[in-house]
């Protein structure tokens, strides 16, 4: 039995239960392929599973390998595997929560992964599937957001916010965003019209009547957002439903929802990058033996951009 490296965790903790191990290679069947991962990036997700704090992990379902996006190239087919999918391309995708990217192989499924943008490393295209799906989702899908549209986006520095920003402004909508002071010249470079430092300011004294309110923070920013939406606008956030009663009362829609990989809108993406008019920030890139310390990064040094490992690239 041929095996690889892939980091597990056995039980929920700090980054000290992200153990390196050696497991079978993954077999691909029906219309799967198993890919040799170059990159995988790390996402507020793996540090929430890995802690215990995200529900639809249970112990029970332990040990699990984390990492929901890779970049890699197609080692294998299985027999019903899509004519796209070649033995030898490379591919980008968003895994499903059954299994984890830290790993020098995985299995993508069709509707997961396609070929990633031609003008980006395999780093890069490893840090936009989950991030820039949930921004796609959340201010399309569920937010319906046009163009002429007004949207404010609550982490616009973030792993999710910075594509989000840039996805808002590709679609013509005028687009504020709160972050951190060190990240204001960091959002405007990617085209926002107004960055409002949350440390120094009430962003409801500079904002009023939003189309959409994208939530990538939750608490207490969730809770004051109703005050800048227009009548009939919508409070999205990746952090659960928005309290419904709320929403009633200001004569607003509120949804919640969790980001799904989905190969068509990562090839619709893939397509404003080639056009260059969206590109992902990597702020730190660490081997896949150093996930610990990469994780330490993500979760306490208020990082901005994306946070990737470098596995085999
Ligand atoms: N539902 C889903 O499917 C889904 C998918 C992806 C992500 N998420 C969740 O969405 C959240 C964002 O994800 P991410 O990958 O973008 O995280 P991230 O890369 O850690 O970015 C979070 C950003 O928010 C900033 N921030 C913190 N407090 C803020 C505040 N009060 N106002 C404005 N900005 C603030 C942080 O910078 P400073 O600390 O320097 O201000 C940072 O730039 C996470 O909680 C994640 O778990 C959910």
């Amino acid at each position: 039995m041929q095996t690889m490296k892939a980091i597990r965790i056995h039980a929920f903790g700090g980054p000290e239960v992200l153990v390196p191990e050696e497991l079978p290679i993954p077999q691909a069947q029906d219309d799967e392929v198993v890919i040799r991962v170059l990159a995988a990036s790390v996402n507020p997700v793996d540090y929430k599973t890995r802690a215990g704090r995200y529900p639809a992990v249970k112990p029970a379902d332990l040990p699990v390998v984390l990492g929901r996006d890779v970049c890699g190239v197609i080692e294998s087919c299985g027999t019903r595997a899509h004519n796209a999918l070649r033995q030898g391309d490379p591919i980008h995708a968003l895994l499903g929560r059954d299994r984890g990217g830290y790993a020098e192989y995985v299995v993508v499924k069709a509707t997961e992964g396609t070929a990633p943008p031609r003008n980006l490393d395999p780093i890069q295209a490893a840090a936009l599937p989950l991030a820039g799906l949930t921004a796609w989702q959340g201010l399309f899908d569920q937010g319906g957001l046009r163009q002429g549209q007004r949207v404010l986006i609550h982490g616009g520095a973030g792993g999710v916010g910075h594509f989000a920003v840039q996805f808002a402004k590709a679609c013509g909508a005028y687009v504020a965003t709160t972050v951190s002071g060190k990240d204001l010249d960091f959002v405007r470079g990617f085209g926002a019209d107004q960055a409002i430092d949350y440390k120094e300011e009430r962003f409801e004294a500079a904002v009023r009547d939003m189309d959409l309110v994208f939530d990538l923070i939750a608490g207490e920013t969730q809770d004051r957002s109703w005050a800048v939406l227009k009548p009939g606008g919508i409070l999205v956030s990746t952090l659960g439903p928005p309290d419904a009663a709320k929403a009633r009362q200001h004569g607003m829609r509120g949804a919640g929802y969790m980001a799904q990989p989905n190969a068509a809108q990562l090839r619709e993406i893939d397509g404003l990058v080639e056009a260059g008019k969206v590109r992902p920030a990597v702020e730190r890139v660490f081997p896949l033996a150093e996930v610990a310390e990469a994780h330490r990064f993500l979760e306490t040094s208020h990082p901005h951009g994306k946070t990737v490992l470098r596995v085999a690239a």
